[in-house]
């Protein structure tokens, strides 16, 4: 997840030690460092922490101009010094560093296979060197052609840095998908990194590489860049002004901020590789083995804690609607002291980012021992959740840092989603039109997604209004009952405000007696199955003066007539709109928190990973 490089005449060790460190903040499993000196690149890499890694180097002679540096937070093979980076080439002449997803890796690491290539690792990185290497034995061709080569034939994203035995006055980098910045030093050196974090000490030149650029750093040659289809291009060189910490947060005031604005690509991620429109299917190589067992079960019973069961409330409408099979979604501290019902063909999965929290593990202990079918929906790799289960697909959220979640929860349910139209395809209960038409409509939410975010305006200014509440009310219906949920309980979290999702109908038996003028109600009051029930829940609260806030489809005007503020999302088919509307609320949170003055990164009394019970 971070990458530090150096070409220069210092000491390129500590820089890059030092940078990774810098780099710490990102989250990661693993590091390591390649080092060119007399004519050998040299490897050390190390599980856990930099400081392991530089226990590792104690000892060794470091003495090294060029080298490479990267700390490793797993997509594709669990956390581990094989699977750490860099990786070499066969024959040991090329080391890289990656950043990203190479989706087609499994092709061609049999192709690879085929032609005399072996691996180490079980990394989709691994691969790309050796198919850089194959192509510079089989073309004969330069190392930087060989890696633009090799580029036009990977499907995914990356940010990469090349080191070659044979080249070791240069570094080659490349990007798509995936920051790479290049600072310029003052005597003709380069620093590289995944961001400006590890490069402020030394330069505040920088050039940002574009998508589908491979840069050239040479120490006789300077700075070149091209694109992947050999296009010249003229770097452009910018001066560094934003502060180290502003740099760590990708310039956004907050780690919570910067990950909702990530969703986007938090989301395509999570679908990079799974979804082939070309071929109508979708590919989870996680549950292969488990798809008839799904397909058969006689219920699913997902079981989680916090934002993570509020995304299994969402795939309970998702995998009932699409799959008929019946789902139970549970809170994983009261399943597990309840002698649960299981049956040997109920299949139970978990959902939790972190992997680890204890209750979620525990209730999984007890669906095994019952003999159910475990599965696994988490974020981080190799987490204890996602090594107790049967199998399971992971969400590609990235490390997420802010206590509250927001990508791994847009994450969970797009994996969840595709799980369900998977599953739902899978045993027929879609024909083949309806599968397609799903797919087709469901990779475009992630530039959806980005239409609420540039809506994001809208947010401060309702939050503005309503910072000063002590009470909430969030209401939705149908699949958008969850995310009436989860608002509330980002709302409480990080604002402090009491704060009560339900679902719109049940407002009549309870919360209605808490509506008077100073009560913001939230309503998501998208066109959909229930949006008619909606109106009449909406003109409930008005009459008894309460405010509304309303979560519309775009080019609505009943809603928006009737409520005081409405925040606008692009219409999509009912069965996406959690990932949506749950965007706003997010937003209109997290400015609610930031002008109360709270702490939205670490809330008070919270913690990101419970593992205690
Ligand atoms: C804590 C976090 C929440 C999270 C919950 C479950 O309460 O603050 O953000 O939703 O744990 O965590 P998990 O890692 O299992 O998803």
């Amino acid at each position: 997840c971070g990458i530090v490089a150096y070409v220069g005449q210092k000491q390129a060790c500590p820089i890059i030690i030092n940078g990774l460190k810098r780099l710490e903040y990102r989250g990661y499993d693993s590091a390591g460092v390649a080092l060119y000196k007399d004519g050998v690149i040299d490897v050390t890499k190390s599980k856990g922490k930099v400081a392991l890694l530089q226990e590792a180097l104690e000892g060794k002679d470091t003495n090294a101009t060029v080298g490479i540096g990267h700390t490793r937070w797993a997509t594709h093979g669990e956390p581990s010094t094989v699977n750490a980076h860099p990786h070499y080439s066969g024959d040991k002449k090329l080391a890289i560093i990656h950043n990203g997803i190479i989706e087609n890796y499994a092709s061609l690491r049999q192709e690879l296979m085929a032609r005399g290539h072996k691996f180490e690792s079980k990394t989709d990185t691994e691969v790309l060197i050796h198919l850089i290497e194959d192509i510079q034995a089989n073309e004969k061709v330069d190392i930087v052609e060989a890696v633009r080569i090799a580029l036009n034939e990977v499907v995914g994203a990356y940010a990469i840095v090349v080191l070659s035995k044979d080249n070791p006055d240069m570094l080659i980098a490349a990007k798509k998908g995936s920051p790479l910045v290049v600072g310029i030093g003052e005597q003709g050196d380069f620093y590289l990194a995944s961001d400006a974090t590890p490069i402020i000490d030394y330069t505040k030149n920088v050039v940002y590489l574009e998508e589908e650029e491979i840069a050239v750093a040479s120490l006789k040659d300077g700075l070149s860049i091209k694109t992947i289809k050999n296009q010249q291009k003229t770097p452009y060189v910018q001066k560094l002004e934003m502060e180290l910490e502003a740099i760590e947060k990708g310039g956004y005031d907050h780690f919570m901020l910067k990950e909702i604005y990530e969703q986007p690509k938090s989301i395509k991620d999570t679908m990079r590789g799974r979804i082939h429109l070309d071929k109508g299917l979708i590919a989870l190589g996680g549950i292969r083995d488990y798809e008839r067992a799904l397909a058969n079960a006689r219920r699913i019973i997902f079981v989680a804690c916090g934002t993570s069961w509020h995304a299994g409330l969402v795939a309970e409408y998702l995998f009932e609607e699409l799959t008929r099979i019946p789902v139970e979604v549970e809170y994983a501290s009261e399943f597990r002291y309840r002698n649960p019902i299981i049956y040997d063909d109920d299949i139970v999965i978990a959902i939790s980012q972190s992997g680890e929290t204890a209750d979620t593990l525990a209730a999984l202990e007890i669906a095994k021992q019952k003999g159910a079918t475990t599965l696994g929906i988490c974020n981080v790799v190799g987490s204890t959740i996602s090594r107790v289960t049967d199998a399971g697909a992971y969400t590609h959220a990235g490390p997420e840092i802010g206590v509250a979640s927001t990508k791994a929860f847009t994450a969970q349910v797009t994996v969840a989603t595709l799980m369900a139209l998977h599953i739902a395809h899978f045993k027929g209960s879609i024909n083949t039109s309806q599968f397609n038409r799903y797919l087709f409509e469901f990779q475009s939410i992630p530039d959806k997604v980005e239409r609420v975010l540039e809506k994001a305006a809208e947010s401060k200014v309702i939050a503005e209004i309503y910072k000063d509440a002590t009470n909430a009310l969030f209401l939705g219906r149908g699949i958008n009952f969850p995310v009436a949920l989860e608002g509330a309980l980002k709302l409480k979290e990080i604002s402090y405000i009491h704060a009560e999702g339900y679902p719109a109908a049940e407002m009549k038996h309870g919360p209605i007696a808490l509506i008077d003028e100073n009560m913001p109600v939230f309503v998501i009051a998208n066109q959909g199955p229930s949006y008619k029930k909606v109106v009449s829940n909406i003109e409930e609260v008005k009459a008894r003066s309460g405010k509304v806030i309303a979560i519309v489809t775009e080019g609505d005007k009943d809603v928006k007539d009737m409520a005081d503020y409405s925040f606008e999302v692009p219409e999509c088919d009912e069965l996406f709109t959690p990932l949506l509307t749950v965007v706003p609320l997010q937003l209109i949170s997290y400015h609610v928190a930031v002008m109360r003055g709270c702490n939205v990164d670490q809330p008070r009394n919270l913690a990101k990973s419970v593992t205690v019970e």
